[in-house]
């Protein structure tokens, strides 16, 4: 049983703690935490918000049609023999990232976070990383792709492989099963992996997303890239999630962002650019249909920007968007830094507003 319900488990002291000490105790790590869920009054206001905007997303990959793609896969003319590689490539990828994090919110994150608030949109969140993965399986299904290339690429392909393997060491910090917040060293390990899902959720998904873009514009796999549309607008939730989770441990514990941890964060979204770039670069070999090494590293490069400004740092790579097509399908969201705070997204269930 979860050390949350301790309290719960002693001796029986009627008023022993009221409504309002349990919630002004109330921390996103380290906080009071009966387990039983109590969400009203909130602490963490904005765990609450993201989690109705969340469930006004609900769409499921089965109402994404995939007739064209299946076409365009099968005709001799319609993509070339490099778009298909890039295209199964990017696909592995994305699969494989997805299956990465389904497990980290719920085996690494979820067990330190004492705002029930705020376990209630991770508990989401794992339940969305579970609909991209079946969405993955959908496309592999309905373009008739081999299953043993697609999942297995990773064993067969060693740049994908060691880019699983980077991202899995980047969340690995605090992967024991006896990690343990509630002392300096371990806190700022925690705060550190949620800098590491940030990463994830917002730079190592850009260049395989960018990809079924760049084909969508260019009249190819329409249904593919509604499917990644769908599954972007739910990680630039996660996104925003943890960016919140991240700058609000900095409030309830402020002596944790100190100067080391502060340059460990910068060099690791600084790393995970090199990696992002160098395996975009990697995966559509010599460019597909304009996109080409160069503004691909452009592009990573002008995202991490705005993920370094979310977390109050000065913008690094100081680029301008390649891309500025590409709020035709993302409706802006991960290009503008205060697009979250100023907007209140409002979603009619399954369906993309903005296409
Ligand atoms: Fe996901
Ligand atoms: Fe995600």
């Amino acid at each position: 049983m979860s050390k949350k319900f301790d309290a719960l488990m002693q001796d029986f002291h009627a008023k022993k703690m009221s409504n309002s000490d349990i919630i002004n105790r109330r921390r996103v790590i380290n906080g009071e935490d009966d387990g039983l869920m109590q969400v009203s009054p909130l602490k963490h206001p904005f765990a609450d918000e993201i989690f109705k905007t969340m469930l006004n997303n609900n769409w499921v990959p089965q109402e994404v049609n995939m007739s064209k793609d299946l076409e365009m896969w099968k005709s001799k003319s319609m993509l070339t023999e490099n778009e298909r590689r890039v295209y199964k490539r990017s696909l592995a990828f994305v699969s494989n990232l997805d299956g990465i994090q389904t497990d980290n919110i719920t085996s690494n994150i979820l067990r330190h976070i004492t705002s029930p608030e705020i376990s209630l949109a991770l508990i989401r969140q794992a339940f969305e990383e579970a609909l991209h993965v079946h969405s993955y399986s959908t496309m592999v299904e309905s373009l008739e792709l081999d299953q043993e290339e697609i999942y297995g690429m990773y064993r067969q392909d060693q740049e994908l492989y060691e880019k699983n393997r980077y991202v899995l060491r980047s969340l690995g910090s605090i992967s024991d099963s006896s990690f343990k917040t509630g002392n300096f060293a371990d806190d700022q390990k925690f705060l550190e992996a949620c800098v590491s899902n940030i990463i994830l959720e917002g730079i190592y998904f850009y260049s395989a997303f960018m990809v079924f873009y760049t084909l969508k514009r260019n009249n190819k796999m329409p249904g593919s890239a509604e499917m990644i549309q769908f599954i972007n607008r739910d990680e630039d939730m996660h996104l925003w999630l943890f960016i919140k989770i991240v700058n609000e441990i900095k409030k309830e514990q402020p002596e944790l962002w100190d100067e080391k941890l502060k340059e460990r964060v910068i060099n690791n979204i600084r790393g995970a650019v090199e990696h992002e770039v160098s395996w975009g670069i990697s995966c559509i070999n010599e460019g597909i249909l304009g996109l080409n090494g160069r503004n691909l590293n452009e592009y990573i490069s002008f995202i991490a920007d705005m993920r370094l400004i979310a977390l109050g740092f000065d913008p690094y790579y100081k680029v301008k968007n390649p891309f500025p097509w590409i709020d035709q399908f993302t409706q802006g969201s991960m290009i503008e830094v205060n697009f979250f705070e100023a907007t209140v997204r409002e979603y009619a269930t399954g369906t993309l507003l903005w296409d």
